[in-house]
């Protein structure tokens, strides 16, 4: 959503990874952004210039002596009018340039070209002596000095078969990257603090069997990227599931709800003072009272085993009424299976919810998407169409925004 719009400048430089950035191109334009490209000379014998066209449906430049005429010298204002600047992949060379502010190509003098204010992303990708080499590394920490974002490259094999660091982090990643960089500048929940709480806790039987439930994060690890996203530091609390966390969360994995409630506190004393606290785990509400340090056996001749349960801390209701946190905005989920609004009513009350996003248990659990009423304290309730989770995200967190302004205004009265 961050990207509808945006005005972004991609510069290739000369590196095999070209191809992938090809990918990012793809990406960006797909999710609405204007991608202009700028190529280097070594860079158009990796990539052919035709493939950022018709994939970016903009011309692409190549040539720092073409177009001098008043039409034509739109690629010398590119950097300008762009909402972020993003060299991909980002050599040694190109690297060397900018930092020392030489401009004897397209990139390093779009680099000089670009106003103080505009962000500019460099993504290193070369050979493993080449990045760790101190003159490498030299100029890397000039250009971070100077407040350019340098992403950090990753372990692994390149393309010549080599291992090492040196890398291009995968194309979903840098434009995780790009969309985070633009919502902290730019979006609605830019300096608000959120915590999410995902996924479905774990209560141990014995070393290897537990009691657990369904969830598989989608709905709280959608939240925590659109929040990102959104401009919010955000701080994911999440139990055991599938997903990788979202690019540039805190992240705090958790297994029990023991566990989750001393992660969901120890966020909460963290100073500024959390904002929002959205607590979409699928908590659960008992675990064993003496599980066993050992593999409980099936044994012949004797009874069948019988758990005896005890309850665990409701992490929400344990919040309630405590001091310092009279600002905190809280949401909770209530997943039933009968009688979904007076039981989602009745929670919002008795755990001082200022919103409940209610939902059918058996359909939402696990699934890619959710068909959600939202309620309210006070009662007001808004039910949304059957979506996928991210949709439903958006909507959660617009309700969020809203609230927030509210509380803002009454606070201020
Ligand atoms: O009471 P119930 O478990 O249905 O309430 C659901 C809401 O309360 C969810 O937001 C869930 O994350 C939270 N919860 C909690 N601690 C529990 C159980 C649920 O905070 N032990």
């Amino acid at each position: 959503m961050v990207l509808k719009g945006k005005n972004i400048v991609l510069a290739v430089s000369g590196g095999i990874a070209a191809y992938k950035v090809v990918q990012v191109a793809r990406d960006l334009t797909k999710e609405g952004a204007e991608v202009h490209v700028l190529m280097s000379e070594a860079a158009t014998r990796f990539v052919t210039p035709l493939t950022f066209q018709t994939l970016t449906q903009q011309k692409v430049h190549t040539q720092i002596w073409e177009g001098w005429t008043k039409e034509e010298q739109g690629h010398i204002s590119l950097p300008g009018h762009a909402d972020l600047i993003l060299l991909a992949p980002a050599t040694a060379n190109t690297m060397a340039k900018l930092a020392h502010g030489l401009a004897d190509d397209l990139i390093s003098t779009a680099y000089l070209a670009t106003p103080a204010t505009t962000p500019f992303m460099v993504v290193p990708a070369m050979e493993h002596l080449m990045f760790v080499h101190p003159a490498t590394q030299q100029n890397i920490q000039t250009l971070r000095d100077r407040g350019v974002i340098v992403l950090d490259p990753k372990y692994g094999e390149h393309a010549t078969g080599a291992t090492g660091l040196g890398r291009m982090p995968e194309p979903t990643e840098i434009v995780a990257a790009v969309r985070l960089v633009l919502g902290q500048r730019q979006g609605d929940l830019r300096g608000k603090r959120v915590v999410v709480t995902a996924g479905g806790t774990q209560e141990p039987i014995d070393p290897v069997r537990f009691i657990g439930n369904g969830s598989s994060g989608q709905m709280g690890y959608a939240l925590a990227q659109q929040a990102l996203e959104r401009g919010a530091k955000v701080t994911l609390i999440s139990g055991p599931v599938k997903l990788e966390p979202p690019y540039g969360c805190e992240f705090v994995s958790v297994r029990t709800t023991r566990e989750m409630e001393a992660a969901v506190n120890l966020a909460l004393e963290a100073n500024p003072p959390t904002d929002v606290l959205i607590m979409a785990a699928a908590v659960a509400d008992f675990r064993p009272l003496r599980p066993s340090e050992q593999k409980i056996k099936k044994e012949k001749d004797k009874p069948t085993p019988v758990i005896e349960l005890e309850l665990n801390p409701d992490i929400l209701l344990g919040l309630k009424g405590r001091p310092g946190l009279e600002n905190l905005l809280r949401v909770g989920f209530a997943a039933e299976t009968n009688d979904l609004a007076l039981n989602a009513e009745k929670k919002l009350k008795d755990k001082d919810l200022d919103l409940i996003v209610a939902n059918e248990a058996i359909s939402s659990i696990g699934q890619p998407d959710n068909e959600v009423t939202l309620i309210e304290r006070g009662g007001l309730t808004q039910q949304l169409a059957r979506k996928p989770k991210r949709a439903v995200a958006t909507a959660i967190l617009d309700k969020v925004l809203e609230l927030l302004e509210k509380k803002h205004v009454m606070n201020n009265a």
